[in-house]
């Protein structure tokens, strides 16, 4: 039962993202303040660690796409505004790369702790690498968990939010390993006599629930 109760008060895909409030590098910022854009709010374990400057500077470097795409990006540890902002000019200086998001400093893991980034088997101090797809009505969209010691590929990050957004648009679902330009996925027919129709819709049709189609 406590599980049960420690478990809803979890963001819940499908549900408004916990709001928030927050010191970052760039000022004090909301979650309404991202409203109207997708927003990746991703944590990293702590600042001047190896992995963690490798995925800072995949997220600068593809920062541009994210932006054509309506995305913001929100980076977060368990460290002060002081370690972020000094770990972000030492990023610059060994690898040329400016990190152009701001970076919430959660020094008492309240943001955290309401988004369970904190995963206690991994470590009690550091959050774990999670990533949440908030979409730009506030609502959780995907969440993506990695473990310490594994960096993320933010190219794949990117094609989740191409994978959101080609969803939202056209009402469609996509395949394993979908790819931008590739055939989408036809939602199924939710009755016998959709069912038989569907076998001469027109579509690309496997059987009558598998049927995919060119945007
Ligand atoms: C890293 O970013 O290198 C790292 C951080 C925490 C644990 C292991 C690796």
């Amino acid at each position: 039962m406590e599980a049960e109760k420690a478990n809803q008060s979890l963001p819940r895909l499908g549900q408004p993202a916990p709001l928030f409030e927050a010191e970052t590098t760039h000022g004090t910022i909301r979650l309404e303040d991202f409203k109207g854009s997708w927003l990746v709010f991703f944590s990293h374990p702590a600042d001047f660690t190896p992995v963690c400057t490798t995925e800072f500077v995949g997220f600068a470097e593809l920062a541009p796409e994210f932006k054509k795409r309506n995305v913001e990006l929100l980076g977060l540890s368990i460290d002060s505004t002081f370690s972020h902002i000094a770990w972000v000019r030492n990023i610059e200086q060994n690898f040329g790369v400016k990190v152009p998001f701001p970076v919430v400093a959660d020094l008492n893991k309240e943001v955290a702790s309401l988004y369970g980034m904190i995963m206690p088997g991994e470590s009690k101090t550091e959050t774990s690498r999670c990533v949440f797809v908030i979409d730009p009505n506030g609502v959780l969209r995907a969440m993506i968990y990695y473990p310490l010691t594994t960096g993320r590929n933010m190219r794949e990050i990117l094609r989740l939010i191409d994978a959101l957004q080609t969803t939202d648009k056209h009402g469609v679902a996509t395949p394993a390993n979908w790819q931008p330009g590739d055939k989408v996925i036809v939602p199924p027919p939710k009755t016998t006599e959709d069912a038989e129709a569907r076998m001469h819709a027109g579509l690309e049709t496997k059987d009558w629930y598998f049927s995919k189609k060119s945007l």
